[in-house]
C-alpha cells in the first residue's frame, strides 16, 4: 500500500490531501503540532515542530512512497524535511505559489518565467521568497524525485482564507452588490480537492519539476463567480458592476475587499492568466465552478456561517457601510 506522509495535513489544502489520499486506500499519516481541530479518523496522526529538526528524527526512520508538503514559512524548516527525509522517501510533493515569479509575473508566462532572488537556508523573509526558497531546499535534496505545483488562487471547502466565504456571506445579505467589473474579467483559481488530487497522481505517474495549476485563464469569469455564488445561496442579491478606476477612486482594495479581483494593469494581474498548459497536459482537471461554489456554501451552512479563518491575514470582503457609500456615489454620477 502505498505509505503518504502529510507534513501539516490539518488545515485548507492539507486536509484535501489527507483526504484524497485515504479516499484513494493509501495509508496516509500526517505531522503537525497537532494544534488544529481536525485530524482524518482513518490517517495515523503524529505530532511534533518542524522547526524543531530534532521532532522530524522519527519521520526519517521510516520508509514513505510520498511526502506532501504544504509549509510556506521559513525555507530552512523545508530543507530540514527534505534533506532528513531524501534518503527514505521516493518522492516529495511540494504544495508551492505562483507567487514565486518575480514581479511582474507574465500574462501566459509559463514555468521558466524568472523567479524571485530565495535561499534555501532563510529564515522567514516574506511569501514569495519563502515559497521559492523551499522549492530550491527540497530540489536540492529530491531533484527529479520532487513535484511543485505553483498554486494561484485556491478555492473550495474549508478555505480559510475567506475570499469565497467573503462572497458567499454577501450574497447570504442580498440586495444591491459591488460587483467590480468588468464583469467578463478572466479569473484563474484550483479547486483544493482538485489540486490535491492532481498532485497525488504526480506520484503514482512519476511527474517531476514545477507545474502552474490553476484552471485556463477565463474558465471562470467575475461574472460567472459572482453569480455562482448568487445561485448557490439563493438569494434576490442583484449586481451594479463598476469600473476599475471607481474602485481605485473609492479607496477600495483589490484581492482583500474584493477578493479574487484584480484591475487588469496592477503589477499582479498576471496571477490570474499563468500559461498552464503544462499542468493541464498532465491531466489537470478543475471541476465545475458551480461545484466548487455551492460545496464551499454547504461547508458554511455547516459551520453557522461563521468559518474559522486564519488570524494572520486581514478579513476579506467589504464592510457593508462602505460599500453603501461606494454604491451611492456610483449612482450620484449616473
Ligand atoms: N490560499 C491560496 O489561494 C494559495 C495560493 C497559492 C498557494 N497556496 C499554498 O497553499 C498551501 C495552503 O496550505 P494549508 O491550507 O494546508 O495550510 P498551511 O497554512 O500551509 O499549513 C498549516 C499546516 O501546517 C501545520 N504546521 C504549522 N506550523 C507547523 C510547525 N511549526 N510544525 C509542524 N507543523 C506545522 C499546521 O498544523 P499545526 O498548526 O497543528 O502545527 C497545519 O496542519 C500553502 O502552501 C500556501 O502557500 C495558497
Amino acid at each position: 500500500m502505498t505509505r503518504l506522509l502529510v507534513l501539516g495535513g490539518s488545515s485548507f489544502v492539507g486536509r484535501a490531501l489527507v483526504e484524497d489520499g485515504v479516499g484513494r486506500g493509501w495509508d496516509v499519516t500526517t505531522f503537525n503540532r497537532g494544534l488544529r481541530d481536525w485530524a482524518h479518523p482513518d490517517a495515523e496522526h503524529l505530532h511534533g515542530d518542524r522547526l524543531r529538526p530534532d521532532d522530524l528524527a522519527p519521520l526519517a526512520a521510516r520508509d514513505w512512497d510520498v511526502v506532501a508538503d504544504t509549509w510556506s514559512g521559513a525555507p530552512r524548516a523545508a530543507r530540514d524535511s527534505a534533506t532528513a527525509l531524501a534518503p527514505r522517501a521516493a518522492r516529495y510533493l511540494y504544495v508551492s505559489s505562483g507567487s514565486v515569479y518575480a514581479p511582474p509575473p507574465p500574462v501566459d508566462g509559463d514555468e521558466d518565467a524568472p523567479t524571485v532572488d530565495a535561499s534555501p537556508d532563510a529564515e522567514t523573509t516574506d511569501y514569495a521568497a519563502d515559497k521559492r526558497g523551499a522549492e530550491l531546499a527540497i530540489a536540492e535534496a529530491f531533484g527529479d524525485r520532487a513535484v511543485f505545483a505553483r498554486a494561484g488562487l485556491i478555492l473550495g471547502p474549508h478555505e480559510d482564507v475567506g475570499r469565497l466565504p467573503a462572497w458567499l456571506l454577501r450574497m447570504d445579505r442580498g440586495g444591491e452588490v459591488l460587483a467590480p467589473g468588468p464583469p467578463d474579467r478572466p479569473l484563474q483559481y484550483v479547486d483544493a480537492r482538485d489540486l490535491a488530487a492532481w498532485l497525488l497522481d504526480c506520484a503514482a505517474n512519476d511527474r517531476s519539476g514545477p507545474f502552474n495549476v490553476v484552471s485556463r485563464s477565463g474558465a471562470a469569469t467575475m461574472r460567472t463567480l459572482l453569480e455562482a455564488c448568487r445561485d448557490a445561496v439563493g438569494t434576490d442579491a442583484m449586481f451594479t458592476w463598476v469600473d476599475e478606476p471607481f474602485v481605485a477612486e473609492q479607496g477600495i482594495e483589490p484581492w482583500t475587499e474584493l477578493p479574487c479581483w484584480l484591475p487588469r494593469d496592477d503589477e499582479y494581474a498576471g496571477m490570474l492568466a499563468a500559461g498552464v498548459e503544462r499542468a493541464h497536459g498532465a491531466g489537470l482537471r478543475i471541476r465545475p465552478l458551480a461545484e466548487t461554489v455551492g460545496d464551499t456554501w454547504a461547508w458554511l451552512l455547516s459551520a453557522d456561517k461563521q468559518p474559522a479563518l486564519r488570524d494572520d491575514l486581514p478579513p476579506h470582503g467589504l464592510a457593508p457601510a462602505k460599500e453603501r457609500a461606494a454604491l451611492a456615489a456610483w449612482h450620484s454620477r449616473r
